[in-house]
């Protein structure tokens, strides 16, 4: 039973597969490297691949097939990153290991209090020793509305947290969910873009939610709004975003996500010319504090993905019933 680990990190990932593997009765193929027609060949001898982000499209995905792969494992929620359909039609059955939604939540709401308190402009003034006060002057959350984008299993959690502080909250999604009734009411989308001072998106990216925030919608929104995005990049359309931000339209903004962020995150780009002028133009401002899609990236995160990766592989093989399989 021979699983292909891929983007498996030494520092907190290996030696946790490694005891795992050894308990489940697994053998491994750790590679620190993200699966690429390179170094496909080491999924010979694997029935399952397990990865995380990296792009998997439909050549890479007819090569694991060649190697004889039947399944792929991601070590994430979103599943966007792997090219499902020709999956399907290469026979290869596709997972994902949901984690708890409580790390992203956290963040979600500590991105929003970043950006309604001007964190990111007051760090960087710190550490120049700056400590002036002019153009730092922040807002309260219960003065605020927010509006949440999907009652998932992140959003559903970011509106229990919320609740906390306060806000009014409004919600969007296409299925409404009892359970956040309690504190927030559900709203059509126009009434998001036109009362909430903060939105914060909880979507998976669809076909029909591409660029959900773009010139369009923008125009709908309060003054000075404040965007969080935890979710996809593609959800937002960066040049729209940009522009908004430029003209003061959009007051502030928290993104852990961005457009054509794919080979981007998780490497050393120090020495790097970086392709991705989106992101440069997003650093480039005080009130948009980016990150680099680690919102996840929690102790409790690293254990049950790997554990659950692996154990779904194991279901695979012996074929048991696999509630991680999606596709
Ligand atoms: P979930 O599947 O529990 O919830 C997604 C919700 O979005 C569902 O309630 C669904 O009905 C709703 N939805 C789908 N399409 C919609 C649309 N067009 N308009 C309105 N609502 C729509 O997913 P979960 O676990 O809450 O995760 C949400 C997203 O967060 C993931 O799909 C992923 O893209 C992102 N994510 C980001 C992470 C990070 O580290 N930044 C980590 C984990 C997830």
């Amino acid at each position: 039973m021979q699983v292909t680990v891929y983007n498996c990190r030494p520092f907190d990932e290996k030696e946790l597969f490694t005891e795992y593997a050894k308990e489940l009765g697994m053998e491994l193929v750790l590679c620190a490297d993200a699966p690429d027609l390179e170094n496909v060949s080491l999924s010979k001898g694997s029935r399952c691949v397990n990865v995380i982000t990296s792009k998997v499209d439909a050549n890479l995905i007819r090569a694991f097939r060649d190697n004889g792969v039947e399944y792929i494992t991601t070590r994430t929620i979103g599943y966007d990153h792997i090219d499902v359909e020709a999956a399907k039609e290469c026979g290869i059955k596709v997972g994902n290991a949901p984690y708890g939604p409580g790390g992203v939540a956290d963040y979600t709401v500590m991105l929003i209090l970043m950006s309604i308190r001007r964190m990111g402009a007051i760090l960087g003034r710190t550490a120049l020793q700056d400590y002036t006060l002019a153009g730092l002057n922040g807002r309260e959350l219960r003065d605020l509305t927010v509006g949440v984008i999907g009652t998932g299993r992140i959003g559903a959690t970011v509106v229990r947290s919320l609740s906390g502080f306060g806000c009014r909250i409004l919600t969007y999604d296409l299925y409404e969910k009892e359970e956040v009734k309690q504190y927030a009411e559900y709203v059509p989308l126009a009434q998001i873009w036109k009362e909430a001072d903060v939105i914060t998106l909880h979507t998976p990216l669809t076909q029909e939610n591409h660029h959900l925030i773009g010139a369009d919608t923008i125009a709908q929104m309060k003054d000075g709004v404040v965007i969080v995005n935890t979710a996809r990049g593609a959800l937002i359309d960066s040049d729209a975003f940009i522009e908004a931000i430029e003209n003061g339209k959009i007051g502030a903004a928290g993104l852990d996500v961005v457009e054509n962020e794919f080979g981007l995150y998780y490497y050393d780009h120090k020495s790097d010319i970086l392709k991705n002028r989106e992101l440069a133009m997003f650093r480039s401002f005080p009130n948009v504090i980016v990150s680099h899609h680690m919102a996840f990236y929690t102790k409790n995160y690293v254990e049950t993905v790997v554990k659950d990766s692996l154990m779904s592989c194991k279901l695979y093989m012996e074929g048991k019933e696999n509630p991680w399989e999606v596709g």
